[in-house]
């Protein structure tokens, strides 16, 4: 007999901001849904309130009064994106398309992540964008005409992509995202851009000047917060876990299927859509795991957020594991390349660090010890649910979970009661 747990899993990071910014932009009232309400969408929430959003609770739906593309006014201080390289990649779209200038940073972390990424392509739109050696704060000047442009993404990422696609609405004409591999989609979905299949790559057209009128948004339970809950349950026997109305948005399954690759029992029940996004339960068991896991670039863009948690379920379980094409993760919200690798030999593995991705061997030698999480969220959780089987570990900042899952280490509860009764 299994014993059935039901954490909540909080609504999705991407499609939160995604929901806050083309609301705002919108025309007339929109609700939100099931909003992530954590410390990364409120940081898009806030400067948009900064530049005169009205947005207001009712209940548990946020109404949010929008006045099209160029109802904001600008802002009597800078725009603070906190933590959240969402917020000051997709509202930079935004920005340069406005009538005033705006000045938008973050925190320590964000203000070392890099910026040319999107200043490239903004630039090329036509608006002047200033950086510090690349990183925020960024200054941007607004084009009162905007070019349209065909932009190949030189990057697998769906900021820049979105960031492009959102200044596309403020350009004369159709602009244009080439993808040689997919990114996740949801700006494509909010916005209902169709994306066309043309000599293996994917193109994605957007208009300018197209109005949108407010809607309903239903943000899905996040994949990428329910996976640390699916590897939970994994490690945890006799625990089955079932997770309601979560995202399963194919660009962000890689992490699921990697999983079952190695023996995990997880089964998706697809239920519902709503604003093009897919929704279903995810029911997984504790599973013996084995066989050992290999993952290359074209695996890494569709679980990106999920390599330290599937990493640190190898190594908890002692399966042998492999990541390369993975530089990216060395400008997420800390180099979570370096932070795996610190805090896995720490626990005693044996990790070889690449330039573009680490490696270690299958054999479980496990010892306590303080994780350095770098106030990094999925860094601090991965280790959380590691802990489930080491129990001796001590995360140093454990409220970094707050950027977007509060409420993690109470619904982890429930698991650690099973493994010490
Ligand atoms: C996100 C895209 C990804 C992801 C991040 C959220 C988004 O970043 O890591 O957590 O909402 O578009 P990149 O676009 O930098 O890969």
């Amino acid at each position: 007999m299994s014993t059935v747990l039901t954490p909540r899993i909080p609504g999705d990071k991407s499609i939160s901001h995604r929901a806050l910014i083309v609301g705002a932009i919108s025309e007339g009232l929109s609700t939100v849904e099931g909003l992530l309400f954590a410390e990364d969408p409120k940081s898009t929430l806030g400067c948009l309130r900064a530049m005169g959003c009205e947005a207001e609770w009712k209940g548990s739906l946020l109404h949010i009064q929008g006045h099209g593309l160029r109802g904001f006014h600008q802002p009597t201080q800078m725009l603070d994106a906190g933590n959240s390289g969402t917020t000051i990649r997709l509202l930079s779209g935004v920005l340069a398309g406005q009538r005033f200038p705006t000045v938008i940073s973050g925190d320590e972390s964000l203000r070392q992540r890099p910026m040319m990424r999107i200043v490239r392509p903004l630039v090329e739109m036509g608006a002047s964008i200033s950086a510090s050696d690349g990183r925020p704060p960024l200054t941007i000047q607004p084009s009162p005409d905007l070019r349209s442009i065909t932009y190949e993404l030189p990057i697998p990422s769906a900021q820049v992509k979105s960031a492009v696609l959102l200044a596309g609405l403020y350009a004369e004409g159709t602009t244009r995202i080439i993808e040689i591999i997919r990114t996740r989609d949801h700006t494509e979905r909010i916005l209902g851009l169709s994306t066309k299949l043309i000599d293996g790559t994917h193109v994605t057209a957007i208009q300018g000047g197209t109005i949108r009128h407010g809607q309903r948004f239903v943000i899905p339970g996040d994949i990428s917060s329910a996976v640390f809950f699916v590897a939970a349950a994994l490690l945890t026997p006799g625990a089955e876990v079932i997770l309601r109305n979560i995202g399963i948005n194919p660009t962000r399954m890689r992490g699921i299927d990697i999983l079952r690759s190695v023996g995990a029992a997880i089964d998706i029940q697809p239920e519902a859509e709503h604003a093009g996004e897919p929704i279903g339960t995810i029911v997984a068991q504790y599973s013996s795991l084995a066989g050992e896991i290999r993952l290359g670039r074209s695996d890494v863009i569709g679980m990106i957020d999920e390599i330290p948690i599937v990493a640190a379920l190898a190594a908890a379980v002692g399966i042998s594991f492999e990541v390369r094409g993975a530089a990216e993760l060395r400008v997420k919200e800390s180099d979570r390349i370096s932070a795996m690798v610190d805090n896995l030999r720490a626990l005693g593995v044996d990790v070889e660090e690449y330039d573009d991705g680490f490696a270690f061997g299958a054999g479980k030698r496990l010892q306590g010890g303080l994780v350095r999480s770098r106030g990094d969220h999925r860094i601090a959780m991965a280790f959380g649910v590691m802990d489930l089987t080491i129990k001796r570990l001590e995360i140093d900042d454990p409220n970094c979970v707050d950027i977007s899952f509060p409420g993690f280490w109470k619904e982890l509860e429930q698991f650690s009661r099973l493994h010490d009764p």
